[in-house]
């Protein structure tokens, strides 16, 4: 990896994909090629503004510069392959909203997942439509689309009377590159205004956020061609003019099939910047208690059901700031060496609240257990810790109805880390196994859509399951270790949810 670009050599380019991945702290982009090898990649950070408590907001022109700046990294270390690009497949963070006027100005910054202000809102929306959840497959929670329009409803009403479309982050990459306004199923899932067994927008949902169907976009599946490049922009990017950008996927979901997760059952567990644990079902599954998301897939007739934690690798980055560490595979080198799972030390890790299983925005971290002997390499394996019991606990609110697949994937950043991953699998007393891409998952997903909209193959063909790194074990000795403290972390939450509650 060079300046944030990795590339390999490659004879002769037929058929190139672009896959971007617009993620919550940097922009990822990744060029596959006929063989579906990667041929090149290249990341540009991305920041976040936290205006006020709870908030959390990006402005979409860093979305563009980013994703720009991405396509400009890979064109200079793959020349030859760029201008053998045939489609666009885009992937990003899902459920924030990014409100357009009738120019397609951007009339405020972009709300994000992880922004907590709405509470009150999915109160008013599930009183105004009891059957929310079920049509919708979640409960009302912050982070969702459909409570922030009410906010900015209640506290921007000269914004909310000025907006034309709402779109999905990705949208907007979409929007900018092609000027069509256009969503995915996958997307459109995490809005609370969506049929999920329908898949098509739902009036009553859409109507009890006060905006009108024709607000939102039209809705395609992820493999399907969206609309093509405007040629200015083709042009400025260097790609060739007239390729489609396909439909895309939310990031859970192109994620999912980046490592080939498109049929029933296919489970695995991403470690992005937030926490997934997902597993596809061939019909819509609604959760009755709610907490567990179902949603559509950015594949035609499939869903999935997801347990989703919002803070996944953020909290290592979180706590790498804490104790002052810039070189992080280093410190986990040094956690890796100095501790061991006999630690006694408990981390919740909901610094921005949590979904799955406790529908809580007010939630935040805690250290519980710190003694004088508390050292920052013990701070940081407890964090590790505290998000796979995280993950355990989400996990196992998909496995109510059916057990969970004995061997899981695992994706995103967080699945760089083989201490991690061995704390991970222990705690889930599972395999799990890494694959080629794991780490930049929903752009190479997004790569896999592109090739899908423009190819004859089915999708079991697109997305089948690419070659694995390895498998990480778990440790039996560790296994038992973190079977005797998780029921703690999981009282040490309840003991605490009300002071959550309280405030200040
Ligand atoms: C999924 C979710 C996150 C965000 C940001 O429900 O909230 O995956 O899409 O990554």
């Amino acid at each position: 990896m060079l300046g944030g670009v990795r590339t390999s050599r490659l004879p002769t380019p037929i058929s190139m994909y672009l896959g971007l991945d617009l993620g919550t702290s940097a922009v990822k982009a990744v060029l596959v090629d006929d063989t579906q090898s990667v041929v090149a990649s290249a990341t540009a950070p991305l920041s976040t503004s936290r205006p006020f408590a709870g908030a959390s907001e990006q402005a979409p022109e860093d979305w563009w510069r980013a994703a720009v700046e991405t396509c400009a990294r890979l064109r200079q270390a793959a020349p030859a392959a760029w201008t053998s690009v045939k489609a666009v497949g885009l992937s990003g963070q899902m459920h924030g909203a990014v409100l357009l006027d009738a120019q397609g100005e951007v009339l405020r910054p972009a709300i994000l997942w992880n922004d907590g202000r709405s509470v009150a809102q999915c109160r008013m929306l599930e009183r105004a439509v009891p059957a929310l959840a079920h049509v919708a497959g979640v409960h009302a929670m912050p982070g969702f689309t459909a409570p922030k329009l009410l906010w900015v409803r209640e506290h921007e009403p000269d914004v909310f009377a000025r907006i034309a479309t709402v779109l999905l982050p990705k949208d907007h990459l979409r929007f900018r590159m092609t000027g069509v306004r256009v969503t995915d199923a996958s997307d459109a899932a995490g809005t609370l205004w969506f049929d999920q067994a329908a898949r098509t927008w739902s009036l009553p949902l859409v109507a009890a956020s006060g905006l009108t169907p024709d607000q939102l976009p039209p809705v395609i599946e992820g493999t399907e061609p969206s609309a093509t490049l405007r040629d200015d922009i083709a042009d400025g990017l260097g790609l060739p003019r007239g390729i489609p950008v396909a439909g895309g996927g939310g990031d859970a979901a192109a994620g999912a099939v980046g490592i080939g997760a498109v049929e029933e059952g296919d489970a695995f567990v991403s470690l992005g910047t937030s926490g997934q644990v997902f597993t596809v079902t061939a019909w819509y599954d609604s959760d009755p208690a709610g907490v567990v998301h179902a949603f559509a897939h950015c594949v035609p007739g499939r869903w999935y059901r997801m347990g989703a934690l919002l803070n996944g690798a953020s909290c290592l980055a979180w706590v790498a700031r804490l104790v002052g560490a810039v070189d992080l595979p280093a410190l986990l080198d040094r956690v890796e060496a100095q501790t061991d799972a006999s630690g006694s030390l408990l981390f919740l890790p909901y610094l921005t609240g949590e979904r799955t299983p406790h529908d809580n925005a007010d939630a935040r971290g805690v250290f519980f257990g710190l003694d004088s002997e508390t050292t920052p390499e013990r701070l940081v394996r407890a964090v590790l810790e505290g998000v796979a019991f995280a993950v355990a606990e989400a996990a196992e609110c998909l496995a109510k109805d059916e057990p969970l697949a004995e061997m899981l994937g695992v994706i995103g950043g967080g699945s760089k880390s083989r201490l991690w991953l061995r704390i991970l699998a222990s705690v889930l007393d599972r395999p799990l196994v890494r694959y080629a891409a794991s780490d930049i998952g929903p752009a190479y997903g997004a790569a896999r859509l592109a090739r899908a909209c423009v190819s004859r193959e089915s999708v079991r063909e697109t997305c089948g399951e690419p070659a694995a790194i390895d498998v990480v074990m778990p440790d039996p000795e560790w296994v038992e270790r973190y079977r005797a403290r998780g029921p703690r972390f999981r009282r040490l939450y309840r003991t605490l949810a009300a002071e959550f509650r309280a405030g200040d």
